[in-house]
């Protein structure tokens, strides 16, 4: 049985349907990604799932339990780490993380030792003592998910932790995710960064508008859209050559869908699966045509959010 099972919810306010019908499973160990620009819905749907929310229809099941019924035994099973940053300016970085850790029922010997390895975990062990308002957002970032991850949860949320830090942290910060899933951790991750998704999330579910419009692994995503990449190569033909035939060769070639020439560029189409890209640059070679470039475009997430739904992720 899936570790959460999200079934047809919806949530709305007011008016607006912000969860609209979405379903989803997440399993044991994973890395689950929520991917959708803003608005889609993913806040709303993780505060569903740490029941800081409440919902009007549909079900939610967390480790066999019905979150309407087993609140309070779901609660300690999740470490939310919020979108927006929640710690306490007063209190020092230690004091932030031993505070949450503490709600937790988490005392003594336990308790210091939890707060010494999340903070040790999130690279702030030389920052125990700084207070928040000292810290670059970076910091704050860490600290933010030192603060959710310190009694030990299993079901670990995170609500875009990696907005506003620069590329170190951001590496850190996945990096360290990626650990406390292969510690046994089940994660549920969002973001509107398509590279981050692809990199960490074992699978992903896509959201717009309160929908879910496609899930699964990335190369089931990205298959749903077009199995083609492009190879583009810049050359210079020498005089006299017969650009006609050589086309031809190439798209007679095993996955070629199709041969574009354009000034200095040629473009081959082909199947992702084939793996024919070295067979088509040797062809280049036997033909003695210099590569002066060389680029191929390989759809993504960004490639399939723009098919389904006419606009950029972003
Ligand atoms: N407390 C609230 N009251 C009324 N409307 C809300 C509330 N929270 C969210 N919404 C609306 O619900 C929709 C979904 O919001 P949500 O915060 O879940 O999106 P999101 O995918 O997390 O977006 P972002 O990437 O900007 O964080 C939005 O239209 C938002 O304005
Ligand atoms: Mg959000």
């Amino acid at each position: 049985m899936p570790y959460v099972c999200v079934d047809n919810l919806v949530k709305k306010y007011g008016e607006l349907t912000a969860v609209d019908h979405i379903s989803f499973t997440v399993e044991r160990g994973e890395i689950f990604g929520l991917l959708g620009p803003n608005g889609a819905g993913k806040s709303t749907t993780l505060n569903v799932i740490t029941t800081l929310t409440d919902f009007n229809k549909g079900e939610v099941v967390i480790d066999g339990m019905d979150i309407r019924k087993d609140k309070n035994r779901i609660k300690q099973l999740i470490g939310m780490v919020p979108q927006d940053i929640a710690i306490y300016n007063h209190l020092n970085a230690y004091e932030n993380v031993k505070f949450f850790a503490s709600l937790y029922g988490l005392r003594g010997s336990r308790l210091k030792k939890n707060v010494l390895e999340a903070l040790e975990f999130v690279g702030l062990s030389d920052k125990m003592k700084e207070k928040p308002r000292k810290m670059s957002g970076g910091m704050r970032r860490r600290l933010n998910i030192a603060c959710g991850i310190a009694h030990e949860p299993r079901l670990i949320v995170l609500d875009e932790p990696t907005v506003g830090v620069d590329t170190q942290s951001r590496e850190h910060i996945l990096n360290s995710i990626k650990l406390l899933r292969d510690r046994g951790a089940t994660v549920i991750y969002t973001s509107h960064y398509m590279q981050e998704v692809e990199e960490i999330c074992d699978r992903i579910a896509i959201i717009d508008k309160g929908k879910m419009i496609a899930c699964g692994t990335e190369p089931e995503l990205v298959s749903m859209v077009t199995d083609v990449k492009s190879i583009y190569v810049e050359t210079r033909l020498p005089v006299g050559f017969d650009l006609e035939a050589f086309c031809k060769k190439i798209k007679l070639m095993p996955g070629v869908k199709g041969v574009k020439a354009e000034d200095y560029v040629i473009r081959v189409d082909i199947s992702i699966g084939q793996n024919g890209t070295e067979r088509i640059i040797q062809e280049f070679i036997n033909n003695k045509l210099p590569l002066d470039n060389i680029k191929s475009e390989v759809p993504n997430l960004d490639t399939l959010f723009l098919t389904l739904t006419g606009r950029e992720l972003r």
